[in-house]
């Protein structure tokens, strides 16, 4: 089985610079790569803070945390992030055209025997395969977030995928201390997508229908389902703007008009309120809030 040891994370969003820390606690030589360089310095700002407090907490030693900063790296420049990966774990915007873009260009740079990985919450990898010149050697796993807390990821195997691909990335998912899945056939948000899309639409339905308050929904999911946060909290954890691109672009594809973000989501999103990033989303993040 291939082995991998060196790791591309395209995108430090939400998800980006998380699963490019969890991957470097675990020992892979991780560099990160985004667009935007605000995003790159809260990275590793955030990378920077999380070190210390764990080793303040006691639960890294020092050493740990040193041999961490040594497997991190943050770059603007693709070329220089993907051209000695493995593994490249793809986390940009939830967009097919965007995701499509970024796969043709890896295949330019990364070597025969790198492995395209795409974090997205639903989009296939068969949508990305045909981008790429390797499609055996493409395939998706999916992170929770936050990504150095949850367990689960999801790695799905396309027709395109071979069976080699798959066992190499379940076998970085374990490595990286995650709990993986393998779903042995693509479908549209995977298992837990699946699921909490459900819960979600049915809170928001109730929400725009006026039943109750969203801190009420929160309220009777937390405390008669037992879930640790409620869909408005999930919500504003994930990123309201992730909602909106995901049901976009389900409604580009199909047409459907009931694949439209919900109204409240729409409001959301053209005020900026996207959740705990921009200090507001249903609930208030700030000093104040
Ligand atoms: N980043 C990193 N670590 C975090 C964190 C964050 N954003 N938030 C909390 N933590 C860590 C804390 O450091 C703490 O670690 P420790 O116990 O080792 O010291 C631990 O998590 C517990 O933190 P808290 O006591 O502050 O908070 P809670 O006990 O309330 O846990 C939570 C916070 C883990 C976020 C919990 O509320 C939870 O599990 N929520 C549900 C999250 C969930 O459902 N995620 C899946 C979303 S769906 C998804 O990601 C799909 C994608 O496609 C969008």
């Amino acid at each position: 089985m291939q082995n991998i040891e060196s790791i591309c994370v395209v995108g430090a969003g939400n998800m980006g610079h998380q699963i490019s820390l969890c991957a470097a606690i675990a020992g892979f030589k991780v560099k990160c790569c985004d667009i935007n360089e605000e995003i790159l310095h809260r990275a590793g700002d955030f990378a920077e803070n999380y070190l210390s407090e764990r080793v303040a907490k006691g639960k890294l030693s020092e050493e740990a945390a040193q041999r961490t900063r040594a497997n991190l790296s943050f770059t603007l420049s693709l070329e220089e992030a993907a051209r000695n990966a493995d593994l490249v774990i793809e986390a940009v915007l939830e967009n097919l055209a965007i995701k499509r873009e970024v796969f043709a260009r890896l295949e330019k740079i990364c070597p025969a025997h790198t492995i395209f990985a795409t974090n997205s919450s639903y989009i296939v990898s068969s949508r990305l395969a045909d981008a790429t010149k390797r499609p055996g050697q493409v395939c998706n796993m999916h992170f929770f977030n936050p990504v150095l807390v949850m367990k689960l990821v999801e790695v799905v195997k396309g027709p395109h995928t071979t069976e080699e691909t798959a066992t190499a990335v379940m076998e970085v998912a374990k490595k990286m201390g995650k709990i993986p899945v393998l779903l042995q056939k693509e479908i549209y948000g995977f298992l837990v997508n699946r699921i909490l899309t459900a819960i979600r639409s049915e809170a928001l339905y109730l929400y725009d229908l006026g039943v109750a308050s969203f801190e009420d929904i929160d309220r009777a999911v937390v405390h008669g389902l037992g879930h640790p946060m409620g869909p408005f909290q999930l919500l504003d954890l994930t990123g309201i703007d992730l909602s909106y691109h995901v049901h976009m672009e389900r409604y580009r594809e199909s047409g459907d008009p009931s694949h439209k973000p919900s109204p409240v989501i729409v409001e959301k999103y053209v005020k900026g309120e996207w959740g705990r990033k921009t200090g507001k989303g249903f609930y208030d993040y700030s000093a104040n809030g």
